[in-house]
């Protein structure tokens, strides 16, 4: 049945000149079958950078919006439309306009995690990946309001050692894992080094050895020597790590930090996705200039 699906969208994929851009945290057998696999920065860089006139975005929407934005000429499509992030639907254009408003001298850091509609009113857009290196190139005397995630925010402000106005916005999957998840891991396999992403709560990363983007995971537990990890974020990074170093064990911090909307896209929905070319992801053109514009920001610093 699955060799079937995949024989199909083999199929469709060739005819339409279509590549499949998937999360780290997408079902294994979707991952298996992507032409990439990133966290959001990497699959924004591999849509901007694929001469593909279709791309089939199977992760969440803010992820395939920010695709559109970097190929207005590529049709996007999303095999569930329905797959948001509650976080980027944590802020609205409206809130954050009454919050420049409050601090009109300020800056704006936006998390990729965000609307279109909110990158549009924001000076620099950055990721899990590159969040304190974006902070520092603005300079001293700035004040600078950081949305929508005060976990990520609280981490930077951490290693940058700048101050900021952070929005209350949070993920909720990554807010399941505690520190005492962690404390029982490292009880349980002592040996074991902790890689967190920056969205866990600051008692998560302050238990972490390693703080990093789903990517980054991948690349620091290849480069150091340990042969176990406690992986605090969502459960479906343990497939591209284990795959990536069977040599490896990776334990996840808390067996209940899954998101829902990451589990959304299925092979039959790529295929039907293929077969329709719809859903498509579409954005205003006035609004995605202006997004276009903080995302490009954070290009040239990065
Ligand atoms: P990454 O950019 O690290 O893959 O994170 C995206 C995300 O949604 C994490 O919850
Ligand atoms: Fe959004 Fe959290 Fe899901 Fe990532 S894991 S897509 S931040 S809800």
């Amino acid at each position: 049945m699955q060799n079937e699906l995949i024989k199909k969208i083999n199929i469709l994929r060739k005819k339409h000149n279509a590549v499949i851009l998937a999360h780290n945290y997408q079902r294994p057998e979707v991952q298996d079958i992507a032409d990439f696999t990133g966290d959001s920065l990497g699959l924004s860089q591999q849509a901007a950078a694929t001469d593909a006139d279709v791309i089939i975005f199977c992760g969440v929407h803010f992820m395939a919006e920010t695709a559109k934005v970097l190929c207005p000429d590529k049709k996007v499509i999303m095999p569930d439309v329905n797959a948001g992030c509650p976080m980027a639907n944590m802020i609205t254009a409206r809130q954050l306009q009454n919050l420049k408003k409050q601090h009109p001298s300020a800056l704006v850091v936006c998390y990729v995690n965000s609307t279109a509609e909110t990158k549009a009113l924001v000076d620099y857009c950055c990721t899990s990946a590159n969040a304190p290196q974006v902070v520092k190139a603005i300079p001293e005397e700035s004040k600078i309001i950081f949305v929508p995630d005060k976990y990520l925010g609280t981490w930077t402000m951490k290693q940058t050692g700048r101050e900021m106005i952070l929005w209350d916005g949070y993920c909720p999957t990554h807010r399941r894992i505690l520190p005492e998840d962690i404390m029982r891991r490292k009880k349980e396999y002592p040996e074991a080094l902790v890689v967190a992403h920056p969205e866990c709560v600051p008692e998560v990363t302050y238990l972490a050895d390693y703080v990093k983007s789903t990517s980054g995971m991948l690349e620091i537990t290849g480069n150091i020597d340990n042969k176990e990890f406690i992986i605090a974020t969502e459960l479906g990074m343990l497939h591209p790590l284990r795959r990536k170093h069977p040599d490896k064990t990776f334990y996840p911090a808390s067996e209940i930090a899954d998101c829902p909307n990451m589990k959304l896209g299925t092979l039959e929905k790529i295929l039907w996705a293929l077969e329709d070319l719809q859903p498509e992801i579409t954005v205003p053109e006035d609004i995605r200039r202006k997004a276009l514009k903080s995302i490009e920001r954070m290009i040239s610093i990065t």
